[in-house]
């Protein structure tokens, strides 16, 4: 049985500590509104950006996610949360002695500025102009050059149950779609995000960076199309012009996960048709 801290346990650090629990791990889960953590999960009200919060933390912790997230788009949030909350935990686990076999961080795909539809991989090459794949660059070189082993997981855009905008929009009828835009888009469901974490956590031999996507790049028209029809709601509108600034921010990239399923790990739910299809089945059939 292994402790385990979860160091911003929110939408995926919830998911991974009930798992890791119910495996037989001593799991305390790290957030502010420590309320909202479930049974299973040992809560720590603290905050990440005060060093001295970070005092509850209990001895002997064997393995560390870091999982959590900026509250807003903009860059002393970014700081705030993939850097100096990064580096005050690590200072804090260092002055207390505590020896974690290795402390994973849960980055993103954003950290790649390719936007022709490139294939990008753990050996593609980072840009980073903008804040915030700045911070999340800042905040994985920190953990990478700190003498706890250290991995990063790289996560696509992350849905799941309650995190579904894009059915809401097509049932709507309010999504849309821009002519000529073949924008690719990468996603992982919020369970798969949890079980890489859980089976990277099961492994003798990890490598110090892994991709975190499902098998599909797909571009949002596609997506759009494919749920109007399971929705049986009107096809997303068709508009004139792609929205620059916002395409160019959310780039036009694939990503691939090879090195992920060489780990062993296998997708439960391997493209957006599946993840969104066991969204659908859980709501249950909907009034008429
Ligand atoms: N969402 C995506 O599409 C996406 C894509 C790629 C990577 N990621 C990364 O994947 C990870 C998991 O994402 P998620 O969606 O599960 O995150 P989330 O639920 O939005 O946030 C995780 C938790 O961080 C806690 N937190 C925020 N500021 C804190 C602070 N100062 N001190 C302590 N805790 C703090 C929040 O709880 P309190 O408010 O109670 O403190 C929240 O529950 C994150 O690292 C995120 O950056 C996300």
């Amino acid at each position: 049985m292994a402790r385990v801290l979860i160091a911003g346990c929110g939408y995926v650090g919830i998911t991974l500590g009930i798992r890791l629990a119910a495996d037989g791990h001593a799991v305390w889960g790290l957030r502010r509104r420590p309320a909202r953590l479930p049974n299973p999960i040992y809560p720590i009200g603290a905050d990440l950006r005060y060093p001295s919060s970070l005092r509850q933390i209990p001895s002997g912790i064997d393995f560390v996610f870091y999982t959590a997230a900026a509250e807003r788009q903009d860059d002393a949030s970014y700081q705030a949360i993939y850097v100096d909350g990064v580096q005050n935990l690590l200072t804090h686990l260092h002055v207390t002695g505590q020896q974690p076999k290795r402390c994973f961080f849960t980055s993103s795909t954003a950290v790649y500025a390719q936007a022709a539809g490139e294939w990008v991989d753990e050996t593609s090459e980072t840009r980073p102009q903008e804040f915030s794949r700045r911070r999340l660059l800042e905040g994985e070189r920190l953990l990478l050059q700190d003498p706890f082993p250290a991995t990063i997981v790289r996560m696509a855009g992350i849905y799941g149950p309650g995190r579904a905008r894009l059915i809401d929009q097509v049932r709507r009828g309010e999504a849309v779609c821009y002519e000529g835009e073949s924008r690719y888009t990468n996603r992982i469901h919020r369970d798969d995000c949890a079980g890489v974490l859980q089976h990277m956590m099961s492994l003798t031999s990890v490598e110090s960076l892994y991709l975190g996507a499902d098998h599909e790049p797909a571009s949002q028209v596609t997506v759009l199309r494919w749920l109007a029809e399971r929705l049986g709601a009107p096809a997303p509108r068709l508009e004139p012009g792609a929205p620059l600034a916002g395409g160019k921010r959310q780039g036009n990239k694939r990503c691939r996960n090879a090195r992920l399923l060489q780990s062993g790990y296998v997708l439960r739910y391997p493209t957006f048709r599946e993840g969104y299809e066991a969204i659908l089945a859980a709501e249950g059939p909907r009034p008429p």
